[in-house]
């Protein structure tokens, strides 16, 4: 979230970690010599907004960015996501609920003055269904219909309601450690962004990415994305849970190592003249960095 007020500039940020919001705020304060104000929500419970709405007071918001986000730790079948219930109310509550309900408390302000721009993070994954993702797709499919429909009904009260659309970019969300002209950290992906709001009420916020948007809406038909898009996914999510299994059998050797010695026993592979553990795995230590990357 953040808010903006042309005499006394403010940000005002939502997260649940304390700490790393503090740094934040820290951060920002130092570096744009602004005011900062933070409240510590967990956006995967729906009665925090009263909270939210007292926060507020006093403050004239110009500009909200519905960025909170949540996707699964790897591709899954939906019946088999672990803790499937809480799994679909926190994916929910995060995605969905906290794009409406803080709307909900900011718009009134800004249609009051007339002015004031949203912008709610979609994801090019909500372009098309995209199986083993699908609640994370399904609930970014929302936020752009409900950001194209309300700009609609806004945009003659000086509102803009922006949908972004973005593929990947190179955070903790997605892992991607090293970014590229296609996956670009989120600095480079936020100043492209911001030079589309204003001109485009839906958008990919950066031209790779436009690019992509547009070779799999308009050139590729939707079934053949579709497909692709599952086994893009089962593929990568054998790959998870066999790296998975892999560091479990790991550690689950190493345990048998350190309590064999803390028995006093011999070490196995010394007593059987085998190799080490890793090497008899052989996978496991061409593996091994990665196992690190999970
Ligand atoms: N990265 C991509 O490739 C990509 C692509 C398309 C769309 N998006 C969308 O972009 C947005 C930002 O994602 P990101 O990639 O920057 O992911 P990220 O690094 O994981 O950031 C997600 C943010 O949401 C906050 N958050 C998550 N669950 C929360 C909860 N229950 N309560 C309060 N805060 C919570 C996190 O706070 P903490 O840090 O405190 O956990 C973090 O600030 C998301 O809506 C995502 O769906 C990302």
């Amino acid at each position: 979230m953040e808010s903006g007020n042309p005499t006394r500039r403010r940000g005002l940020m939502g997260s649940h970690g304390m700490p790393k919001l503090w740094h934040s705020s820290l951060t920002i304060k130092d570096q744009y010599k602004v005011e900062t104000r933070t409240i510590a929500v967990d956006f995967g419970r729906s009665d925090i907004y009263d909270k939210i709405e007292a926060g507020l007071t006093g403050l004239e918001i110009g500009v909200l960015v519905n960025n909170v986000g949540v996707s699964y730790p790897y591709p899954e079948y939906y019946l088999q996501i672990p803790q499937l219930d809480n799994f679909i109310t926190n994916m929910i509550n995060v995605n969905v609920t906290s794009v409406c309900q803080m709307t909900r408390l900011v718009l009134p302000g800004m249609v009051e003055r007339s002015k004031g721009v949203v912008l709610n993070i979609s994801s090019a994954s909500g372009m098309y269904p995209l199986p083993l993702l699908t609640i994370y797709s399904s609930t970014k499919a929302f936020v752009d219909f409900f950001s194209r429909g309300l700009h609609e009904e806004y945009r003659r009260q000086g509102i803009i309601i922006q949908s972004v659309l973005p593929f990947f970019v190179a955070t903790k969300m997605t892992r991607i450690r090293k970014p590229t002209l296609d996956k670009p950290t989120p600095e480079r992906y936020v100043a492209a962004e911001l030079s589309t709001v204003g001109l485009q009420g839906q958008t990919n916020g950066y031209f790779p990415h436009a690019v992509m948007g547009w070779l799999t809406t308009k050139l590729v038909p939707c079934n053949v994305v579709i497909l692709y898009g599952g086994r893009m996914n089962r593929l990568q999510r054998s790959g998870y849970l066999r790296r998975k299994k892999l560091r479990e059998q790991a550690n689950g050797d190493k345990l048998t190592e350190l309590t064999e010695q803390a028995n006093g026993d011999t070490p196995t592979e010394q007593a059987n003249g085998d190799k080490p553990t890793e090497q008899r795995n052989g996978d496991g230590l061409k593996n091994g960095d990665r196992l690190k990357n999970d």
